[in-house]
């Protein structure tokens, strides 16, 4: 008997065994997204406090107990996971907060916090014999997939918007992917991807239909209470696109408090750009059904106009008591450049949404000062140049002389 006990359809509530089924529910088709249910009665009896304390391994694997691969023979060895946990002192204006927590995601081999979801996604596939695997991305999970493919000696083809940012495209070049570069939207390369995948056959490593992938995420949430000495947060703030990353982190958490290693459970905050929310827009209208409208912003990572995963975004907004925030494209140039002048970390635009996010929470009044707030830097900064060279002004030009050093320190 493996770990998993059902794939349980997030939206019929339908019961499925593994073996009966490899994406989606049958009577719901593509937004029947599983949920992969594990034997916690089982997993408690490894991974306990002690169990971890003697653990050497710091990368996600070493949550391996309550992550649902049962051969490991395609476990790559690219570090992902137990990535810095930075108690940030120096933004209480701007937060409201005297200090946070700075998950830097972007530490990850490909420079996201998809490296996690990829890591579960290929060793899956390489457990089920497939090894030819596809994936339709707004960038991160393609690049991402991209390198694991690469580790595994993997081949894969990847759906990306035309307009994904070129170091995204250069990531999954180098790394040897077949690559589309989708005329449309990252909606019409997921519709494509879809069908592709099951045209020729491949594994497909979207986390909109692959319930597995989450597994891979959830383990940022394991990482940070175990980096807080398990005690949990009050709030973790989530940028969203389709809401697998928003899925996957509450599902960490509930795991964590399942398995008795916390005794609480932190807030969910969402974060969205204000003219790409349909998450954000359903929560406040307390449905379940998604408006499309075409999505426009900066941070391209979450420019989604049909959340793939809304339905466990949305649970997870719901169960935890939290909320959705948006921000303009503005408040998120701000943001990259505050995170970067004043802790050093880096992101892109939809990496820097959550920071985005809490000092909107701030200016909302709603936060108190005091709470334990966990902020996820999702991606690089350096994965999407052009954005960040919109946050900053331009470098000086000068000759190579002492005097227009001078000229230029004095201004
Ligand atoms: C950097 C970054 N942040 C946040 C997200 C949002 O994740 P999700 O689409 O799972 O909601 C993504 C997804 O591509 C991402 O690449
Ligand atoms: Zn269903």
């Amino acid at each position: 008997m493996g770990k998993v006990l059902k794939l349980k359809c997030v939206k019929c509530e339908k019961e499925y065994s593994e073996a009966e089924v490899l994406y989606t529910c049958p009577a719901c088709g593509i937004d029947g997204i599983l949920d992969v249910v594990l034997d916690y009665d089982q997993i408690k009896k490894e991974l306990t406090k002690d169990y971890l304390k003697k653990n050497a391994d710091y990368s996600l694997w070493r949550y391996l107990p309550a992550i649902p691969i049962e051969d490991t023979k395609g476990i790559q060895p690219l570090h992902v996971g137990w990535t810095p946990l930075y108690n940030i002192k120096t933004l209480t204006k701007e937060t409201g907060l005297k200090s946070f927590l700075l998950k830097d995601d972007s530490r990850n081999p490909t420079a996201s916090l998809k490296d996690r979801a990829s890591a579960v996604g290929v060793a899956k596939a390489i457990e089920l014999d497939r090894y030819v695997m596809c994936a339709a991305s707004t960038g991160n999970a393609a690049s991402s997939l991209s390198g694991f493919a690469a580790s595994a000696g993997i081949k894969n083809y990847i759906f990306v918007p035309e307009t994904a940012p070129e170091a995204k495209v250069t990531q999954l070049l180098i790394y040897g992917s077949n690559v589309f570069l989708v005329k449309g939207t990252y909606d019409e390369a997921v519709e494509l991807c879809f069908k592709a995948a099951a045209e020729f056959g491949w594994y497909d490593r979207s986390c909109a239909i692959n319930p597995y992938l989450l597994e891979g995420k959830k383990t940022i949430s394991y990482e940070i209470c175990e980096q807080l000495n398990w005690e949990a947060p009050d709030i973790v703030v989530v940028a969203v696109g389709d809401g697998c990353s928003i899925g996957g982190v509450w599902k960490g958490f509930k795991e964590c408090y399942a398995l008795g290693l916390i005794d609480r459970l932190p807030k969910i905050v969402g974060v969205q750009a204000e003219n790409s929310n349909p998450i954000t827009r359903a929560f406040e209208k307390d449905t379940y059904e998604f408006e499309y409208r075409i999505p426009q912003t900066i941070a391209d990572s979450i420019s989604v106009g049909i959340p793939r995963n809304g339905i466990k975004a949305l649970n997870a907004l719901h169960e935890s008591g939290g909320y959705m925030i948006d921000v303009s494209d503005k408040e998120i140039l701000d943001a990259m450049r505050i995170l970067a002048q004043k802790t050093g970390v880096f992101g892109e635009p939809a990496g820097v949404t959550s920071f985005a996010g809490i000092m909107k929470m701030n200016e909302r009044g709603l936060l108190k000062g005091d709470e334990k707030v966990v902020s996820i830097v999702s991606g690089s900064g350096l994965k999407d140049i052009k954005s960040a060279m919109q946050a900053i002004g331009k470098a000086n030009v000068i000759k190579p002389n002492l005097e227009d050093v001078r000229k230029i320190i004095n201004k």
